[in-house]
C-alpha cells in the first residue's frame, strides 16, 4: 500500500511515527520555516516531476539565514532526500513534498540564538485544488504584515497566522480567499499565493516590496509570460481601485497553480468569467509544471519509480 514518507532525524519513516515534543521551540513560537513543492504525476510517462527542487531549497536556505539556523545538508542534499522520500511512498499521484527548518531545542524563551535546529520533510498527498472555475475573493481586513514585522520574503512559519486570519474570516464570510493589503494600501497577496492583473492590456503583478513571498510559480509564470507569449510583468504596487478596474486576476502557488479569480467585493473581475491570457497561462503552467517544456529543463528532477 502506498502511503506518505517522512525523512526524520536522518531516518525514513511513516509520519505518523515522526513525533516532536511538547517543549520544541518551534511549536511555542513558529521559528521555523516550511517549505512547499510538488512532484506532479505523468499518467503518460508514468514518472514524477519535481518542480524547482533546488530554489525552493535555495529560498528555504535564506529564511533558515533570516531565522539563525544552521542546517548540516545544502540543497543538494535536501533535493536527494526529497526525491527519496517521494519514491519510497509508492504512490503513482501528484505528491505534495513539505520541508520544515525548525528550532528544534526543547527550551521556553522567545528568542532565535542559542537553540538548535533542525530538518525534516514529509511527502504526502494532498486533496486536489479546486478552483470551481474561477474564485470569488474579498478584499481582507487583515493588513498583510510588513517586512519590518516578520520578514515576508521567508515562508516563515509564526507568520502564517496573519494569512490564517484573512483566510478563515473571508471563508466564514462566503468567499473563498481573502487579498490582503499592506499597510500603506497596497495590494499584496492571498493567503498562500501571489497574485496577478491583467490592467489595460498589461500583465501587472505586485513587487517585491508589497509585503509578497518571491514566490517560485510567480517567477515561473514570469517567465512563461516573456518567453511564450512575448509578454512582460510590470511589477509595481496595484492599488484598491485596481481591484475593481482589472479585466483579468488571478493567484499563483505551488498548491494551487495557476488559479483564476472571477470576482473580487461583490464585483465581476471582467465579464466575470475565466480571462484568456488567465486560461493560456494556466494551461502553459499545468505543461510547465509535469515537466513537458523542454525550454526549462533546468527545473525539473523526474524520478520514475521502479
Ligand atoms: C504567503 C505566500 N505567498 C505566495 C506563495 C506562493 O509561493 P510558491 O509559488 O513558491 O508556492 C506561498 C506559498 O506557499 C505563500 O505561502
Amino acid at each position: 500500500m502506498p502511503e506518505p514518507c517522512a525523512y526524520f532525524r536522518g531516518e525514513y519513516m511513516n509520519p505518523k511515527d515522526a513525533k516532536i515534543g511538547i517543549m520544541t521551540h518551534a511549536f511555542h513560537y513558529g521559528t521555523a520555516s516550511f517549505g512547499g513543492i510538488n512532484a506532479t504525476w505523468d499518467e503518460n510517462l508514468e514518472q514524477f516531476c519535481l518542480f524547482r527542487l533546488k530554489d525552493h531549497y535555495r529560498r528555504q536556505l535564506t529564511a533558515c539565514k533570516m531565522l539563525h539556523i544552521r542546517l548540516p545538508y545544502n540543497e543538494d542534499a535536501m533535493s536527494a532526500i526529497t526525491v527519496e522520500a517521494v519514491r519510497r511512498t509508492g504512490f503513482r499521484q501528484n505528491v505534495y513534498c513539505r520541508p520544515v527548518a525548525y528550532k528544534s531545542s526543547e527550551s521556553l524563551g522567545v528568542r532565535l540564538h542559542d537553540l538548535d535546529a533542525d530538518w525534516l520533510m514529509i511527502a504526502t498527498v494532498l486533496p486536489p485544488f479546486s478552483s470551481k472555475g474561477g474564485l470569488r475573493c474579498c478584499t481582507s481586513s487583515w493588513v498583510r504584515t510588513s517586512d519590518n514585522q516578520i520578514l515576508t520574503h521567508g515562508k516563515i512559519c509564526g507568520g502564517y497566522a496573519n494569512g490564517a486570519l484573512a483566510k478563515t474570516d473571508a471563508q466564514m464570510s462566503g468567499f473563498d480567499d481573502g487579498i490582503m493589503l499592506t499597510p500603506e494600501g497596497h495590494v499584496s497577496e492571498g493567503a498562500v499565493t501571489n497574485t496577478f492583473f491583467v490592467l489595460k492590456g498589461r500583465l501587472v503583478t505586485p513587487p517585491p516590496s508589497d509585503g509578497i513571498l518571491l514566490g517560485i510559480t510567480r517567477d515561473s509564470v514570469m517567465q512563461l509570460a516573456r518567453n511564450e507569449l512575448g509578454m512582460e510583468t510590470v511589477e509595481r504596487s496595484v492599488v484598491r481601485s485596481e481591484l475593481y478596474e482589472a479585466d483579468e486576476a488571478f493567484f499563483t502557488g505551488t498548491y494551487a497553480g495557476v488559479v483564476p479569480i472571477v470576482e473580487i467585493d461583490h464585483r465581476p473581475v471582467g465579464a466575470g468569467t475565466v480571462g484568456a491570457l488567465t486560461a493560456r497561462l494556466q494551461e502553459l503552467y499545468r505543461e510547465l509544471a509535469v515537466g513537458r517544456n523542454p525550454r526549462y529543463s533546468d527545473w525539473y528532477t523526474f524520478l520514475r519509480p521502479e
